[in-house]
C-alpha cells in the first residue's frame, strides 16, 4: 500500500501530499466495510473479512467499521462503542495488519457524511426502493422506519467512491448495494465527467452466503440472537461445538454428505463451511466422509472451525486488553482515510457548484 507517513499533527497533511506525490505506488485499491451492529459472525468472516487478509499483500486497502449504517437501527450506545472496538480487535487479528492496511472508523472521517449527502441527490427514490435490505429491515423494524434506513446506499456509494478503488470485496448480500453505487456514479459522471472510478464488486466464490445452522434458508446474521444458529468469531470452543452439533441437517432419508443446494440446504450450507474454512473441494468433502452419515460430518465441521477461530479469538483478546494501541491504529487509520476522502470531496464539491471553503 501506500506509505503514509506516521504521526497524528494536523500538518502533516502538507507533508503527506508530498510523499505520496513522489512515492505513489501504481497498486489496485480495495475498499470494504462491516457495520458493528452485532458481534461479527462466521459469515461475516468467510463472505468478507478472510478475503480481505488473503489479498492485503497485493493491494492498497482501506477497511472500516461502519458504525454510521449501524445506527439505521436503534442502538445501545454503549455496546455500539464496544463492537467497534472489538471490530477493530478482530479485523486485526483476522490478519489485516494496521501497518499494511488503512483501518479506520466510519464517523471519523467527516468526508463520509458529506459526500452521503451529495449523493442523496443523485439517488432514485425508486432505486432505493427496490433495495432488497430495505424491504427485508423495514419488515423487521415496522416501528422505526426511518429515512437513514432508506438511504443507507447512498451513505454506502460515498464510503466507496470516496476512496476510488478497484474492487470492493463483499458478500452475496451486498452486491445490490455495490452495483446501486455504480448507477449513481455513473449518473454523476454522466452530468459533470470523470470524477468517481467504477468500482467492482469481488464477491467469494465459496462463503458469499453463510446460512444459518438452524435455518439454512436464512443468512447467518449478526443482529439476530444465539438461538438462530449463529457462530461468532469469539464464541468459545464448546459454545462452537454445541451449535455445529445441533445444526439443521437435511429431512431427506440419504443421509449422505452430498453437496446439493437446492434439496440439500443443510448440508451444502455446512459443507461450504467446511471447504471455506479448510480450502477442499466439495468433491474432496464427499469423498472423506463417503459412508458415514451426518452424526460424523457435523462434529468435524464444528472442530475445522474451531481450529480456523482459536487464534482470531486468542489475538482479538488479547488486542482489546491494549486500548492505547487500537486508539493509535483507528486515529492514524482516520488521517489517512481523511487525506485520500478530502481529494475526491474537494473534486465533488467543484463540480456540484459549492463555493471552495
Ligand atoms: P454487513 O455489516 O451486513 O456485513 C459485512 C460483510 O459481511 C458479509 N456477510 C456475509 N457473507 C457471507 N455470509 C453471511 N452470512 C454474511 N453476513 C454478512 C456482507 O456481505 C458484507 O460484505 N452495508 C454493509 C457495510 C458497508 C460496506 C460499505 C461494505 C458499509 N459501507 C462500503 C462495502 C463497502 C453491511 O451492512 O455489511
Amino acid at each position: 500500500m501506500v506509505k503514509y507517513p506516521k504521526t497524528n499533527s494536523k500538518e502533516s497533511v502538507t507533508i503527506m501530499s508530498e510523499i505520496i506525490t513522489e512515492t505513489a505506488a501504481p497498486k489496485k485499491r480495495m475498499l470494504s466495510g462491516i457495520k458493528p451492529s452485532g458481534d461479527l459472525t462466521l459469515g461475516s468472516y468467510l463472505g468478507a473479512v478472510k478475503n480481505w487478509a488473503e489479498r492485503a499483500d497485493s493491494y492498497d486497502c482501506f477497511y472500516f467499521m461502519a458504525d454510521m449504517h449501524a445506527i439505521t437501527v436503534r442502538q445501545n450506545p454503549a455496546d455500539l462503542r464496544r463492537r467497534t472496538l472489538e471490530q477493530l480487535a478482530q479485523y486485526i487479528a483476522c490478519g489485516l495488519d494496521p501497518e499494511k492496511n488503512t483501518l479506520f472508523i466510519q464517523s471519523h472521517v467527516h468526508q463520509h457524511a458529506e459526500l452521503g449527502w451529495v449523493l442523496n441527490c443523485y439517488a432514485m427514490f425508486g432505486e432505493l426502493n427496490r433495495m432488497t435490505q430495505f424491504k427485508d429491515k423495514s419488515a423487521k423494524n415496522a416501528d422505526n422506519i426511518n429515512g437513514g434506513l432508506f438511504t443507507y446506499p447512498s451513505l454506502m456509494a460515498a464510503d466507496i467512491l470516496l476512496y476510488q478503488p478497484d474492487l470492493v470485496p463483499v458478500g452475496e448480500d451486498q452486491k445490490q448495494h455495490v452495483e446501486l453505487t455504480h448507477a449513481i456514479a455513473r449518473r454523476f459522471n454522466g452530468v459533470y465527467g470523470d470524477v468517481f472510478k467504477i468500482p467492482e464488486p469481488f464477491v467469494p466464490k465459496v462463503g458469499a452466503r453463510i446460512m444459518s445452522l438452524t435455518n439454512p434458508t436464512a443468512k447467518m446474521s449478526k443482529s439476530e440472537n444465539e438461538d438462530t444458529g449463529r457462530v461468532l468469531l469469539m464464541d468459545p470452543p464448546e459454545v462452537i461445538m454445541r451449535q455445529f452439533k445441533r445444526a439443521i441437517t437435511d429431512s431427506d432419508t440419504e443421509n449422505c454428505v452430498r453437496y446439493d443446494k437446492e434439496n440439500k440446504p443443510g448440508v451444502s450450507n455446512l459443507m461450504t463451511i467446511y471447504s471455506a474454512v479448510t480450502g477442499k473441494t466439495f468433491q474432496e468433502i464427499e469423498a472423506e466422509f463417503a459412508g458415514q452419515g451426518y452424526g460424523k460430518f457435523k462434529p468435524a465441521v464444528g472442530e475445522a472451525v474451531v481450529e480456523a477461530l482459536r487464534p482470531i479469538r486468542e489475538e482479538a483478546s488479547k488486542l482489546m486488553k491494549d486500548k492505547a494501541y487500537l486508539e493509535s491504529v483507528y486515529r492514524n487509520g482516520a488521517e489517512k482515510a481523511s487525506f485520500v476522502a478530502e481529494k475526491t470531496l474537494r473534486k465533488v464539491y467543484k463540480k456540484v457548484g459549492f463555493v471552495a471553503r
